[in-house]
């Protein structure tokens, strides 16, 4: 491993243009879920509660799994040494963007600037109605569902329901980044949400290294992985950041 990981910092430091991929994995070690596997929480739950189309007509209904899942769990978690190495990176002009699929909002809170959040993010409401959007900390979930102050329209957590589109912005940044990067860091994604997984297929495409953080295998390592660092994420950025820093 240690072989992998300073070729891995060798290659980091010679690319101008790098990208971080990142899934539900880099946020697990914060105390964050994952959606699949062992633990995943659709072992637990129905995803029909995050169906944008079963949502609209059982909205009262779904509220209450969508504050056990999503705030109650995410509420408390911190940002944890692999969030605090990719941040790192940023600043020291190692890493030119991460592309989440999380809604954790654990990105920013670490210190990245250029962070395109393909899923959304659940630190905002948003009402489907007059388009108002409130921050978290504005609305009482405690009582539910939470209504629009100006309509009083159920409000909606502005990450993406299944069935639901990519936010422009986030899509076409997501692209634009993957076109140009000469490395595409893969941390803590299955790989089988689409189409947030053809952003690591469009960077590999476009000529990127592929390197891979996880402690499993994935539906990109037998695809696209040129580098599988096979562990944990914070355990394997902080070696990183040893041969980086
Ligand atoms: N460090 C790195 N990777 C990890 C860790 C860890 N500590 N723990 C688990 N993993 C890996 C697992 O091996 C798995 O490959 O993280 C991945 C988690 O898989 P998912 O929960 O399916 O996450 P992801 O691929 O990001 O899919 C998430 O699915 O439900 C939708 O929209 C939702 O954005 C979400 C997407």
């Amino acid at each position: 491993m240690d072989l992998l990981i300073k070729e891995t910092a060798k290659i980091l430091k010679e690319s101008d243009f790098t990208i971080a991929f990142t899934g539900a994995g880099i946020s697990v070690e914060s105390g964050v879920p994952p959606f699949r596997g062992e633990h995943g929480l659709w072992n637990k739950y129905n995803p029909e509660v995050l169906d944008l189309g079963y949502y609209l007509d059982h909205a009262e209904k779904c509220w209450g799994y969508i504050r056990e899942i999503f705030y109650d769990f995410f509420a408390d978690a911190k940002p944890n040494p692999a969030h605090l190495v990719l941040a790192k990176m940023e600043e020291a002009g190692l890493l030119q963007a991460v592309i989440t699929q999380n809604i954790d909002n654990l990105h920013h809170e670490a210190g990245n600037k250029e962070v395109y959040e393909f899923h959304g993010n659940s630190k905002k409401l948003k009402c489907l109605k007059c388009g108002s959007v409130y921050d978290v900390n504005e609305v009482d979930l405690e009582s539910l569902p939470p209504l629009c102050k100006k309509d009083s329209e159920i409000l909606k957590p502005d990450f993406i329901f299944f069935g639901e589109g990519i936010p422009h912005e986030a899509y076409s940044n997501s692209f634009a980044a993957a076109e140009r990067a000469k490395v595409c860091l893969i941390i803590g994604s299955t790989g089988e949400v689409t189409p947030a997984s053809y952003v690591p297929r469009t960077a590999k495409q476009s000529g990127a290294t592929i390197i891979e953080i996880n402690p499993e295998e994935s539906m990109f390592t037998s695809q696209i992985t040129d580098i599988h660092l096979k562990g944990k994420a914070s355990e394997i950025l902080t070696k990183l950041s040893s041969e980086l820093f």
